[in-house]
């Protein structure tokens, strides 16, 4: 059965004080859940992650990344690699964020050299894409989201997915307030699930867990979680608050 994940992506939010402050916050706010099959990750800036980890020590508060290089090391400066990563104890890495593709300029071919790293690595990966307002008022959405995933991942063969999280991440509904409908939501995850099990098998499809991300908040997280092929949820906002994350937690 595949795992429901709550992520938390904090983006460029929170010190080193208040990092480990809002985990030791949620640590507590979660402590008496009972959880079956769900991971809670939160995903701190990567000066912080070193004391995140230590502060998310003995819960079940898993500390991952938000990007990561793809070379091993070299001139490359203001960059991170796989190796210093792990060093720390991270094993998991967020790529191809709306933002980094947006202001960064990521690419799906330079997202692909990034999951190939990952996964050399033995790393995990919580992949993100989505398409633009201008894509979906368009009616291209679809044919978006597919060339995303063709182009960054379906050169990877079916063992590989087990170290993938896909987090379909609509552009318009990130930071906006405005959501995606649970069924919009769960449309594109159904049309995600098809494309995976067309390319790969019905299996890979399956065990894949798929969030959904923009605008998530305790109010419309019951709805959007209870779609069948809405695995959880990759939070930015509603995560830097504990009352919120947590709200969004019990939801799942
Ligand atoms: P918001 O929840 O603030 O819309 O951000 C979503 C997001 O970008 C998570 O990666």
């Amino acid at each position: 059965m595949r795992a429901k994940i709550v992520a938390g992506n904090w983006k460029m939010n929170n010190d080193k004080k208040e990092s480990k402050q809002l985990i030791k916050d949620l640590k507590k706010s979660i402590k008496r859940l009972k959880f079956k099959n769900t991971r809670v990750i939160v995903a701190p800036t990567f000066v912080n992650l070193s004391s995140s980890i230590k502060a998310a020590k003995k819960s079940r508060v898993e500390v991952v990344a938000q990007n990561m290089h793809h070379a091993k090391n070299g001139a490359y400066t203001g960059e991170i690699s796989a190796d210093m990563l792990k060093s720390i104890g991270i094993k998991t890495v967020i790529l191809g964020h709306s933002e980094r593709r947006t202001y960064f300029n990521e690419t799906d071919a330079s997202l692909a050299l990034k999951v190939d790293a990952v996964l050399a690595n033995e790393l995990e990966t919580i992949f993100c894409f989505g398409e633009l307002l201008e894509d979906r008022k368009a009616n291209n959405h679809f044919a978006v989201v597919e060339s995303q995933l063709t182009n960054a991942l379906f050169h990877l063969n079916a063992s590989a997915w087990s170290s993938i999280v896909l987090a379909y991440e609509p552009v318009w509904a990130i930071g906006t307030g405005e959501t995606a409908s649970a069924e919009q939501a769960q449309e594109m995850h159904a049309f995600i699930r098809g494309i995976i099990a067309k390319k790969y098998t019905t299996e890979v499809a399956d065990a894949v867990s798929i969030l959904y991300g923009g605008s998530v908040k305790p109010a419309n997280a019951e709805e959007i979680f209870s779609k069948p092929d809405v695995d959880g949820g990759l939070i930015g906002g509603a995560a830097l608050n504990v009352n919120d994350f947590t709200g969004i937690i019990k939801a799942i």
